[in-house]
């Protein structure tokens, strides 16, 4: 075992295949300052995973679930005051604040690492700390990158090797000198010698931190999801984005790290399209991912790429290339069931980690959603007895499952190809009770970026803060954006010229979709999940140049007979509800871009404010 018990100045014992040593160096450093009791390289097999997990359980961090109904699967439950991304505590420190730009924390790198070596010094005593290594994309394609992790968390350390391609294979990549995004993590509660550990220590104090110039990321204080899990939001969309900013700013194509799910849509007559979606977290990504077409229509197939994470570059044709840099899944339990996401549901029937879901007394889980009646009696998330008169909810809103891409029955047979799929068109789609029509097709790029860029949405329970407050979310990445948002914008519409100057028909169509009006009684006026299959073909008639659609102030939406409705008794009334334009809500909803385009303005690309002046004038008329 690649183990070492450490006296004092940390002795690391690094496995022999690890030839990096600036890797091994910075093992050594990061071990000096943060004084773990023991150091242990993760080498990614399945007994590793297995013991690491048993360990768990013997700390009352997780409880294994009953093997019957749940086989090889585990609950975790974390404190309460730790249960969500903490975005008020996320910091991106590049050189200047300009380049963070108004919609992300900044605080001077200097001034930042001087806070945090205080924070980090002696962090880890009485701990292992554990040195992760993984891919971001398959394992050595030209598009992956390379990070590592070390953690004194092993929640962290089984999530990862589900989350990411994470093992001893990552050196062989790596090499003596290979390039390396280096990650952080600590629960931020070192042991006095003796000192009982709690079975979920955290720390009040909490520093999500990314360092655009260096590539580096530090996370102190939290061991939930995104917090925790370096490779997912803080490098596969923070670093990753500022990344593909960087690579155009140096001459290259450049590339988007983007909050997009991507699925493949198969006709019955075998014409397949990819597509790209962005929604806010927990908004419907891992929904639509796996989503089941409707019984009437016979024949089309839906498949998986990934459900959150999306690295898009153009390829030799000319056309976008998306790759799913993760390789599983930290989807939303609440509100997934059988019917509004069977293929999520037989995803997690084994092999799966809960984290703040309810206990069923029969040892399996359960959530607000998984089923009409709840059980009887229930263990809730913190531990309680839990009945349904509680009054309480069992499950926390952003109780989590993680389960590999693999165990997706409809994964779709290019998800691990490192050439990417090519993309036909992004999806854009904020949670909004009101004014937002169910779905708007852009009339060119300018516009549909626009429409992406100004974006609202209510915030749901991903975030700690409030819910339900609409907020401007652009392209869903307001808490992922690694640099100044108007510069993104601006490398959006460079991106989109470049295709268009090649081949204006490799450009994606865009569009902006709703699944979340509300009715009188404030229930859900479209059935949405299966269902949102009738929107999706609409646009890939679009697309084959064959479905109607007629302009609005905005764009073009379709008529009624437009959709194709078999199956489902939703009437032309139901629908005006809603694809309606109400005139005096989007003079109100204008002044919200109006506010939005202020706080922007430095670098805030003139197209957009011409097109923004453009919808105005249209709307006045
Ligand atoms: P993150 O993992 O946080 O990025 O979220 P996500 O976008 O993948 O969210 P997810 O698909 O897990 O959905 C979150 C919630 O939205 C769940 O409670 C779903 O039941 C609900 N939801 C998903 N699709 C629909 C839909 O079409 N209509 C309605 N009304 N709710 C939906
Ligand atoms: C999100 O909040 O968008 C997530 C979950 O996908 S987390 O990994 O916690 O950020
Ligand atoms: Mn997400």
């Amino acid at each position: 075992m690649n183990q070492l018990v450490m006296g004092g100045v940390a002795k690391l014992n690094a496995p022999a295949y690890i030839k990096h040593q600036k890797l091994i160096n910075w093992v050594q450093e990061v071990a000096s300052l943060t004084k773990p009791d023991r150091v242990y390289w993760c080498d990614g097999s399945q007994e590793e995973y297995d013991r690491l997990c048993a360990e768990m359980v013997a700390a009352g961090t997780m409880k294994k679930l009953n093997p019957a109904k749940r086989p090889n699967s585990y609950l975790a439950c974390s404190d309460p005051s730790d249960v969500a991304r903490v975005e008020d505590r996320t910091f991106i420190c590049s050189a200047t604040r300009e380049q963070a730009g108004p919609t992300n924390n900044w605080t001077e790198p200097a001034e930042m690492r001087r806070t945090l070596h205080d924070l980090f010094d002696g962090c880890m005593r009485g701990r292992t700390m554990y040195v992760v290594p993984f891919s971001m994309g398959p394992l050595g394609s030209p598009i992956a990158h390379i990070g590592v992790e070390l953690s004194d968390s092993p929640y962290v350390v089984v999530n990862m090797r589900i989350m990411t391609r994470m093992g001893k294979a990552v050196y062989d990549v790596l090499g003596t000198d290979g390039e390396f995004v280096p990650c952080v993590h600590s629960v931020g509660a070192p042991l006095r010698a003796g000192q009982q550990d709690v079975a979920w220590p955290c720390n009040p104090t909490k520093y999500i931190v990314h360092y655009p110039e260096t590539r580096e990321i530090w996370s102190f204080g939290s061991g939930y999801g995104g917090n925790a899990l370096l490779g997912k939001k803080c490098f596969a969309l923070r670093i990753a984005s500022n990344m593909g900013y960087q690579e155009a700013q140096q001459g290259g194509s450049g590339w988007l790290a983007e909050h997009m799910l991507i699925l493949g849509v198969e006709s019955p007559e075998g014409k397949k399209h990819y597509v790209a979606a962005a929604f806010p977290s927990a908004c419907g990504k891992t929904n639509f991912a796996m989503l089941i077409p409707p019984a009437s229509f016979g024949g089309w197939k839906v498949t998986t790429i990934g459900d959150d994470i999306a690295w898009i570059k153009p390829g030799a044709d000319g056309r976008l290339y998306a790759i799913n840099p993760e390789a599983g899944y930290f989807g939303v339990a609440p509100g997934t069931n059988e019917k509004t996401n069977f293929n999520c549901m037989a995803s997690m029937r084994e092999n799966t980690i809960f984290t703040n879901v309810a206990l069923t007394d029969d040892g399996d889980v359960w959530w607000e959603g998984l089923t009409k009646q709840a059980p009887a009696h229930l263990i809730d998330w913190q531990g309680k007895d839990w009945t349904p008169a509680s009054g309480t909810k069992a499950a926390h809103p952003n109780a989590r499952f993680t389960v590999a891409a693999t165990q997706n029955p409809v994964i779709d047979a290019a998800w691990d190809d490192p050439a990417g799929v090519p993309i036909s068109a992004f999806i854009f789609g904020g949670r909004r009770s009101t004014t937002v029509p169910l779905v708007t097709e852009a009339r060119n790029w300018v516009e549909g970026v626009y429409m992406a860029a100004t974006m609202g949405s209510e915030t749901t329970a991903a975030a700690a803060g409030q819910m339900g407050v609409v907020r401007r979310d652009p392209f869903a990445m307001l808490p992922f954006m690694g640099y100044n948002m108007s510069d993104y914008f601006q490398h959006w519409l460079d991106l989109g010229q470049k295709i268009a100057a090649a081949n204006p028909a490799a450009l994606p169509k865009i569009y902006c979709v709703n699944w979340f009006r509300t009715d009188a009684e404030g229930k859900f006026a479209w059935p949405g999940f299966g269902d949102n299959m009738r929107v999706l073909k609409w646009m890939l008639d679009r697309i084959e140049g064959t479905a109607g659609g007629s302009d609005n102030v905005f764009g073009t939406t379709p008529a009624y007979t437009d959709l194709h409705w078999e199956g489902l008794a939703f009437t032309e009334q139901q629908f005006d509800t809603i694809t309606s334009i109400d005139g005096q809500a989007w003079v109100e909803e204008l002044k919200l871009h109006t506010e939005l385009f202020e706080k922007l303005s430095y670098h805030l690309p003139e197209a957009l404010a011409a097109n923004k002046a453009e919808l105005e004038k249209r709307l006045a008329s």
